[in-house]
């Protein structure tokens, strides 16, 4: 119990998104967590750093072997309380440990902001990695979803499956990738035409019908 488990939410990706409390986190860890990309963009010179992969077993195994001499700090994209490994990290440690978690700035909220949208009344849902019962993915006027989105259900995927739901062709589309990156791009069309976009794998996509 002596040691800690800090989840710190990276928000979207570039630096100028990460809140203080985060960067103060990340920059005083001693064992830092995280994917290649935020490592590299976060990681200061003294840290032992470990990278996130597709092996949850020995990552875990990597992390309770780093808890018996630090804190460890755990980097995740956008906000923890949003599709993150915070309730894997809980469910392994949390019997154990300590588990303080830093809010980020997610993705999700990201996108509505750059398209000038409100939240408050959206289903905020995730096809990354995971199947939606067929009731999210229902038809009723005025809905308002907002998807994180990857490379098998990218938004063209996506548009498909509602429009076999019975979507209108004309309902709003609103998507964002890379957000918050130099590179970043945003579009807006229609869901008939959603279904011809290419390349919007890993991206957040808003749909109002
Ligand atoms: C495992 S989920 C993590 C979500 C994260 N916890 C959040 O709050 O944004 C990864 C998905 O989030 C979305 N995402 C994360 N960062 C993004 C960014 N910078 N631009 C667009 N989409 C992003 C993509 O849909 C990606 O496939």
């Amino acid at each position: 119990m002596e040691h800690k488990i800090i989840v710190v939410g990276i928000g979207p990706g570039h630096p100028d998104y990460l809140i203080p409390r985060a960067a103060a986190a990340i920059r005083e860890a001693s064992y830092l967590v995280g994917s290649q990309r935020a490592l590299d963009t976060f990681a200061g010179p003294d840290a032992t750093l470990r990278r996130i992969d597709g092996d949850l077993d020995s990552l875990f195994t990597d992390i309770a072997t780093a808890l018996k001499n630090s804190d460890v700090v755990v980097m995740v994209s956008g906000d923890p309380g949003f599709y993150s490994l915070q309730p894997a990290l809980k469910a392994r440690f949390g019997a154990e440990y300590e588990l303080k978690v830093i809010p980020g700035l997610s993705s999700i909220q990201i996108a509505f902001a750059h398209h000038g949208l409100v939240w408050q009344d959206a289903e905020l849902l995730s096809v990354h990695g995971r199947e939606l019962a067929l009731e999210k993915w229902q038809y009723r006027s005025g809905r308002k979803v907002a998807f994180l989105t990857d490379a098998t259900m990218h938004a063209a995927a996506i548009a498909e499956h509602l429009l076999a739901m019975q979507w209108p062709t004309d309902a709003e589309v609103f998507l964002g990738r890379n957000l918050s990156y130099e590179h970043e791009e945003k579009k807006c069309c229609i869901l008939q035409e959603a279904t011809k976009m290419e390349g919007w794998q890993h991206c957040v996509m808003i749909v109002i019908g």
